[in-house]
């Protein structure tokens, strides 16, 4: 534990070293190219149906690959019988632990190894041992994807059944506490908060619970995988990171990273639940090793729910003290969520609390219960969403014992610097985003007692709450070109989600270098280009800038070379702190109008381009130990809860953010949209529920696992301060997931105003309001 801490400590001093130069960058407040709503890049592609998804390249030769499901928790296969599907005309292989091709066992990926690209470290069809129900346990390879489906069907499989942990309730006697909670430490003392609390004159000290969660992204988990010969492997995935999938397969089938290729031109969703390879993907490259062709391996909606791990049920307990002039004086949060047997991933919903609240005491404690189920992984804001429900709702609960306006409650205990670190905010403008939002909301500090306001048959009622999500850094390389004819193009392995990203990096490059927006270009999504780690955490648009930005600095100074050799140059003897990159060439700062176009430094040079690489390290959440960054929101929400039925209704939905410079204000909206909406079906639908018995899904689908459709989702109004940072280049902060953070709870506390009714444990429905 000890080495593990010393290893963690020693990567944050490196990667401290490689924080955002905080000297100004001038594209903070550039407004030509950055701020305005740009239509997407791969917009007209994807409504004309163009776009490709993993599946849909076309491959001659093309298998299809159905996935069999392990029936048992936990165990061994004691008879298969694959003769009846073996013999189906069509069917060429029945793929199970026996004939499947020899994989390593797949490493997770980590702050440590970024680029390992694995979920779990659960080997991947090895053995006849099982460890969660739901688990691949064959994969049957046919002609069409009818005969594998009806193949499948024939495998049979019986097995030997081990006693199960299934229940995170019967478990919690023997849970641990984690080494780490990602990159932090499980535990924070400050002062004495279990004393202050027995002696604050108000005090709410409740438990909460966020139910199990599956991810369902619109595109399910899905690959074609082809060998050319035996050593070279091309796979087509729908993933968050093509090098961690490449990776993660060079290790499983021993190659060199060099040796396999993956590419993702669209993801159809992800959603943390594509950060890193779940087992499909290296199940699809040995079918096609095994059948010698290529083989495509789509996931069904249920094979999703079983193979990819979603979010823990949280067990959180917050209890907050305070003066009675609403002055926080104590703040504890501790709870529960689960890992796997061979996983250490624990989700860090004790995060918001850390940064959020002023507090002289404070007690956080995480601990894990080692379950027999699927790894648990990133999921929408991981951590940060359940434990924005459970502090969210203790704040409105703490209010209303002090009969003080939430919103106030909140604007009381603004810290002036991070509680548990000590350091200064590079920006937070939380109090201006509950202004706005309170304004534009017509907020009413003075509301009338909860259960009191009625339209008719429906009971109304108003919530708050705060969002909330940490300043991150993915590892990125991009390399920048610039061409002889004027243009400018970015290349990077790392990929689009769809939620923007080539869009406003194609407005970055056309601010950065001075170029119009049609000679600027952002290629994206294959390992061929230069590696960039996973588009996660809302950091991309920030990383991948920073990238930019480095690659900018760098081509400056060889376009001032080639100047400096060419007698005839205006730029001859001028020194690099005395030009940049504008107007489609390299000027001169103190004299604007001299200087060189692209076109002329090129052509004088006889070069057909002049490249430059740039590139940034991980730092997931060590920003913090400098000065401490996150972009900030503010929930309101308005509810009505039909008096006999208990419906509940989101009738309006307004938040304002902080989230730095907005780089393109259209598609940040949509993030924060989409982002809130996933709040509403966290607050009133979403819930995976297992057979506890068995370890078996009961809701393998999106029949019985519900998320909002437009029924019933309200308007939005979005708002952003648009204020840069000033310590991040471009002054960017995330956008996306932030808009999940406390969303659940400003319904939640909504619908408390509404009836009078408090309920802890998500979703809310029906049932827990008559
Ligand atoms: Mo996000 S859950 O880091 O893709």
């Amino acid at each position: 534990k000890a080495a593990l801490i010393d290893a963690t400590l020693n990567t944050v001093e490196t990667l401290v070293g490689h924080l955002p130069d905080p000297a100004p960058d001038p594209l903070r407040n550039a407004r030509e190219f950055i701020g305005k709503p740009y239509p997407r890049v791969d917009g007209r592609l994807k409504v004309t149906g163009q776009a490709r998804y993993a599946t849909e390249h076309p491959i001659a030769g093309m298998t299809h690959a159905v996935v069999v499901h392990s029936s048992i928790a936990k165990g061994k296969i004691s008879h298969l019988d694959t003769q009846a599907a073996e013999s189906v005309p069509g069917v060429l292989a029945v793929m199970t632990h026996r004939n499947a091709p020899r994989m390593k066992t797949p490493e997770t990926a980590s702050l440590f190894n970024p680029v390992a690209g694995s979920n779990t470290s659960v080997p991947v069809m090895q053995s006849a041992d099982i460890t969660w129900n739901g688990e691949a346990v064959a994969v049957v390879v046919a002609e069409t994807l009818e005969l594998a489906n009806y193949a499948a069907g024939l495998v049979g499989i019986r097995y030997e059944e081990e006693p199960a942990a299934l229940s995170l309730e019967a478990e919690k006697g023997n849970a641990t506490i984690p080494t780490l909670v990602v990159t932090q430490s499980p535990e924070v003392n400050i002062g004495d908060a279990k004393a202050a609390l027995a002696v604050a004159p108000v005090v709410s000290d409740q438990e909460y619970e966020t139910p199990w969660q599956n991810q369902h992204a619109m595109e399910p988990h899905a690959s074609i995988a082809a060998w050319m010969g035996k050593d070279q492997l091309l796979v087509y995935d729908s993933t968050q990171s093509p090098p961690g999938v490449q990776h993660n397969l060079a290790r499983m089938f021993d190659l060199k990273p060099e040796q396999v290729r993956v590419v993702t031109e669209f993801v159809g969703g992800a959603f943390g639940g594509k950060v890193a390879a779940w087992s499909n993907v290296p199940l699809a490259a040995a079918a096609a090793r095994l059948v010698g062709r290529p083989v495509k391996l789509a996931l069904s909606r249920a094979g999703v729910s079983m193979v990819v791990g979603g979010r823990t049920l949280t067990q959180q307990r917050v209890a907050l003290g305070a003066t009675l002039d609403g002055k926080l004086t104590a703040m504890i949060h501790t709870g529960y969520g689960m890992r796997t047997t061979k996983d250490v991933w624990a989700e860090q919903y004790t995060f918001p609390i850390r940064h959020l609240y002023a507090s002289p005491n404070i007690h956080v404690l995480q601990k894990v219960v080692r379950l027999d189920r699927v790894q648990n992984s990133y999921m929408r804001a991981p951590g940060e969403t359940p434990g924005s429900f459970a502090l969210e709702s203790a704040m409105d609960e703490l209010a209303h014992k002090l009969g003080l306006d939430p919103v106030e409650l909140r604007m009381r205990n603004e810290p002036d610097k991070d509680p548990t670190h000590g350091t200064y905010f590079s920006s937070r403008h939380l109090r201006e985003a509950y202004a706005l939002a309170a304004g534009k909301f017509g907020w009413d500090p003075q509301r009338p007692e909860p259960g009191t306001q009625r339209e008719g048959d429906w009971l109304i009622g108003t919530g708050v709450a705060t969002a909330f999500y940490p300043v991150q850094q993915l590892p990125v390389t991009i390399k920048a070109r610039i061409t002889a004819d004027g243009h400018v193009e970015v290349s990077t392995s790392s990929i689009e989600m769809g939620v923007g990203l080539a869009t406003v990096q194609t407005q970055h490059i056309a601010e950065r270098f001075g170029v119009p927006y049609e000679r600027a270009r952002y290629l994206h999504g294959d390992t061929d280009l230069p590696m960039s780690q996973a588009s996660g955490g809302s950091a991309a648009t920030s990383s991948v800038g920073a990238a930019i930005h480095a690659a900018a600095d760098k081509l400056t100074e060889k376009l001032l070379k080639l100047a400096q050799r060419n007698k005839q140059s205006v730029l001859r003897g001028v020194k690099r702190k005395n030009v940049e990159l504008r107007a489609g060439g390299l000027y001169r700062l103190d004299q604007p109008a001299v200087g060189e176009s692209y076109e002329q430094l090129l052509g004088a040079s006889g070069q057909a381009f002049v490249e430059a690489e740039g590139s940034v390290p991980a730092s997931a959440l060590v920003l913090n130990m400098k000065t401490s960054m996150a972009s900030y929101g503010a929930h309101f929400c308005e509810v009505r809860v039909h008096a006999r039925t208990r419906q509940v209704q989101v009738r309006r939905f307004m938040s304002a953010f902080d989230c730095g410079r907005i780089m393109n204000p259209q598609t940040a909206r949509s993030q924060i949209v989409g982002g809130i909406i996933m709040g509403i079906g966290m607050a009133l639908m979403e819930e995976a529920v297992y057979d506890e018995r068995t370890g078996r899904l009961m809701t393998p689908s999106l029949g019985e696992y519900h998320v909002p459709v437009h029924a019933d989702v309200p308007e939005f109004e979005v708002y952003f301060l648009d204020e840069p940072d000033p310590v991040m280049p471009m002054g960017t902060k995330p956008v996306g997931e932030v808009s999940i953070v406390g969303t659940a709870a400003a319904v939640a506390n909504a619908v408390f105003q509404a009836t009078g009714i408090r309920v802890r444990h998500l979703p809310i429905t029906a049932d827990k309001l008559l």
